[in-house]
């Protein structure tokens, strides 16, 4: 089995929270090549859990995505993916979340510290699937422990199709700068697509990932949360070296847009506010207006608010 072969290049990366089936067909629509879910507890899914079902939901109109899992156990995760595959071009397993919650789960991050158990894990779980299965990774524990190529390479040969690199380690949280030189090295060292991540955050950078360290795709996370157009933006730049800024108007269509598609997917005021909020950052004369959606306390508030504004 093989990585989709995608109609592009750049693609959502899973963000709990953020990546909700209306996000992620609103990315699509803007450009991006292939979108990932939140992650989905392997152990949610097998207890039908409604709060995991919701968030591997699949619109007709996304295709190919990627639904992301987290677990501790072969068993666990293999069982979870096969619950779920049908509905998914890809199933992608997570080897990077450094929130507590997770690690103290023994998921995430923390299988880092364990590389004959994720290749034992990516075994069982490939072998078992119809479905091209994928892993996300950070570099490793902490600078001290920077094991990404060792992990990379055993997931290969037990079966992943292709590896995507947040390149910071799992310490560094969000902090510092990623280092891309890691996505070059990796590149070099393994012969299934890589896809590039972390830091970002303009049209600009999204193209110097590709040329700098050569890897297949190039994933985006904090910088689509803010501007999905960002997409449709790195790739006129990658086609013909120019883009289209984004305007007031068109971040406050996005907007209306994804309340839409929230409504068709019955998603509740929270997700509806939290995408309010980071859809209107950096819209001038945007202060009032975002002071005004942090208080609102129902979906009707948050749509009068935008109603009125006058960008
Ligand atoms: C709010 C938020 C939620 C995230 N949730 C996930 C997740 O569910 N699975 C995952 O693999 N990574 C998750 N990440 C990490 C991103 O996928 C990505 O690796 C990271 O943000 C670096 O990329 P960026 O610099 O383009 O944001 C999350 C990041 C953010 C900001």
């Amino acid at each position: 089995m093989k990585y989709p072969k995608l109609q592009g290049t750049f693609v959502l990366a899973p963000m709990s929270g953020v990546s909700d089936v209306a996000f992620r067909v609103l990315a699509k629509r803007h450009g991006a090549a292939m979108t990932y879910t939140e992650f989905c507890s392997a152990d949610g899914i097998i207890q039908g859990n409604d709060v995991t079902k919701k968030q591997f939901y699949i619109d007709e109109e996304e295709d190919p995505v990627g639904i992301q899992l987290f677990g501790s156990t072969p068993e666990t995760v293999r069982q979870a993916a096969q619950l779920v595959e049908g509905r998914a071009a890809v199933i992608d397993f997570n080897l990077g979340c450094p929130a507590w919650h997770v690690l103290s789960q023994g998921c995430g991050s923390a299988l880092l510290a364990e590389p004959e158990k994720i290749e034992e894990l990516v075994r069982e779980v490939a072998q078992a699937l119809h479905t091209p299965f994928t892993v996300k990774l950070r570099l490793g524990l902490n600078d001290a422990h920077k094991n990404y190529i060792d992990v990379a390479k055993r997931c290969v040969s037990a079966g992943a199709v292709a590896v995507a690199l947040h390149a910071r380690t799992t310490k560094q949280g969000y902090s510092g700068n990623a280092d891309w030189s890691a996505i070059r090295e990796l590149k070099q060292a393994i012969n299934v697509p890589v896809i590039g991540n972390g830091d970002v955050f303009t049209p600009e950078d999204a193209v110097r990932m590709l040329k700098e360290t050569g890897c297949d795709y190039v994933m985006i996370g904090r910088g689509a949360r803010n501007n999905p157009f960002i997409f449709t933006q790195a790739n006129q730049l990658l086609a013909t070296g120019t883009y289209d800024e984004i305007t007031s108007e068109q971040k406050i269509s996005l907007f209306w847009e994804y309340y839409k598609l929230a409504q068709k997917h019955a998603l509740g005021f929270e997700r509806i506010k939290g995408h309010a909020m980071n859809l209107t950052k950096g819209l001038r004369r945007s202060k009032e207006l975002r002071v005004a959606l942090g208080q609102t306390r129902t979906t009707q508030e948050i749509v009068a608010l935008m109603e009125a504004f006058d960008e």
